[in-house]
C-alpha cells in the first residue's frame, strides 16, 4: 500500500516559501472553488456542543437540491473517493478500475493503493475501454479540463457495467453551474454512484462535506465502512441552509456565468484558448507552445498562484485559473496576462 500524499491546489504555504512573498500578498487561483461562498449562518449552540447526530434534515436538502432518491452525507467526496476501492475488495481479488484522464488525481490513486489494476484512459477511449472494466471511474464536468459527457452516454455505461456487477462512478464535484448534465436522479440503479461536493459551487470546501447518491444497498455499506460523526454539526446546519437557500443559488449561478465568461474573456485577450466550467478555466501545453510552467512561473512571481499541471503519462501539462473573488485581483490579473502578452505573444 502506498502511503505518498498528492499535491493539489490551495497549497498557498507553498506559494510563500517558495517565492518569498507574505501570505496576505497572494491572489490564489489556484483552486476551482467559488471565491463568493456561501454566507453561513451563525449555528445553535448544540451544534458545537454534543455529538452530531445523522441529520434527516440534511439529507432532505441535499436530496432535493441534487434530485437524488437516496444519499450519504460524508465528510467531502474525498472521504467517498477513499473509501469506495475498499468495498470493492473481494474475495475474487481486485477490480480493473478505469479511470478517466487527466482528471482529479485522487481517484486513480487511492484505486491504486489497494492495488487495484488501474488504468487512465482518455475521455475519446472511455466507451472502448467499459467492457474491459469492472469500474469506471469520470468526472463530468471534468476537472481540470472541464470536458463533458452527455447524461444518456453514461446511463448506458452504467447498464453495461451494471450488467456484469460493475460500477460507473460519476463525480458531479463541479456539476451545480450545470444541473441538466446530473445523473443523480437515476442512481435507484444499482451499480450508479454519484458524488457530490459542497466545496465547489458553494464555496465550502472547509466544512467538509460531500455527498453520495447511489443503491440504499451500497449506502449502506458505506455508512458502516465510515462509521459514526462524520458530519460535524455545524457543517451540518451550515449546509443545511445553504441547500435550501434557492435565491441565493440562482443568483450565484447567475454571478458565476458572468465570472466565467469574464476570464475566458481575459484570456482569449491574452491569446489563449482555454476550456473549463463557469469556476475555471484550462490552458493546455498545445494552447500555450509547451510554456505552461513558464506562464505559471510568471504569475507567481506577481504573487498569482495559479495550479500547474506537470507532464506525466496521461496528464498533459496545462495551467488551471480559478476566479478572483473581487475587482481589485480581477484588475491583478489582468495586468498581468497583459505583462504576459507584451513578452511572450
Ligand atoms: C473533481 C473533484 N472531486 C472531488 C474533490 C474533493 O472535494 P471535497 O472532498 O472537498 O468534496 C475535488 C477537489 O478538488 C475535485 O476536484
Amino acid at each position: 500500500m502506498q502511503h505518498n500524499l498528492l499535491e493539489h491546489g490551495g497549497n498557498l504555504r507553498d506559494a510563500v516559501h517558495s517565492f518569498k512573498r507574505p501570505l496576505s500578498e497572494w491572489l490564489d487561483l489556484s483552486t476551482g472553488i467559488n471565491p463568493r461562498f456561501y454566507p453561513a449562518p451563525i449555528v445553535a449552540d448544540h451544534a458545537w456542543h454534543r455529538l452530531p447526530e445523522h441529520s434527516d434534515e440534511l439529507l432532505a436538502a441535499a436530496k432535493a437540491f441534487y434530485g437524488a432518491p437516496e444519499m450519504l452525507a460524508v465528510a467531502g467526496t474525498q472521504a467517498a473517493i477513499q473509501s469506495l476501492p475498499l468495498l470493492r475488495l473481494t474475495a475474487a481479488g481486485q477490480s480493473r478500475v478505469v479511470v478517466s484522464a487527466p482528471s482529479y488525481a485522487e481517484h486513480a490513486h487511492q484505486w491504486r493503493r489497494w492495488e487495484h489494476q488501474v488504468t487512465e484512459c482518455l475521455y475519446s477511449g472511455l466507451d472502448a475501454a467499459i467492457d474491459e472494466a469492472d469500474v469506471v471511474v469520470l468526472c463530468n464536468p471534468n476537472n481540470p479540463t472541464g470536458e463533458v459527457i452527455a447524461p444518456e452516454t453514461l446511463l448506458r455505461w452504467a447498464k453495461r457495467l451494471e450488467a456484469r456487477g460493475g460500477w460507473l462512478i460519476v463525480d458531479e464535484a463541479f456539476g451545480d453551474t450545470n444541473p441538466n448534465l446530473s445523473v443523480a436522479a437515476h442512481t435507484h440503479q444499482s451499480g450508479l454512484i454519484v458524488l457530490r461536493s459542497v466545496g465547489k459551487f458553494f464555496g465550502l470546501a472547509g466544512i467538509r462535506l460531500g455527498f453520495v447518491a447511489a443503491h440504499p444497498t451500497l449506502l449502506q455499506r458505506l455508512a458502516a465502512h465510515l462509521g459514526p460523526w462524520t458530519i460535524s454539526g455545524p457543517a451540518q446546519q451550515v449546509a443545511i441552509a445553504a441547500l435550501r437557500d434557492h435565491a441565493w443559488q440562482t443568483d450565484t449561478r447567475h454571478y458565476l456565468e458572468l465570472q466565467g465568461q469574464r476570464l475566458r474573456g481575459l484570456l482569449i485577450d491574452a491569446g489563449m484558448s482555454s476550456s473549463g466550467t463557469d469556476l475555471f478555466q484550462w490552458v493546455s501545453h498545445r494552447d500555450l507552445s509547451g510554456r505552461t510552467e513558464l506562464l505559471w512561473h510568471f504569475m507567481a512571481e506577481r504573487g498569482i498562484w495559479l495550479r500547474w499541471f506537470a507532464q506525466a503519462p496521461f496528464r498533459p501539462h496545462g495551467v488551471r485559473f480559478g476566479l478572483p473573488g473581487d475587482e481589485i485581483g480581477w484588475q491583478r490579473l489582468s495586468h498581468a496576462l497583459m505583462e504576459w502578452t507584451q513578452q511572450y505573444a
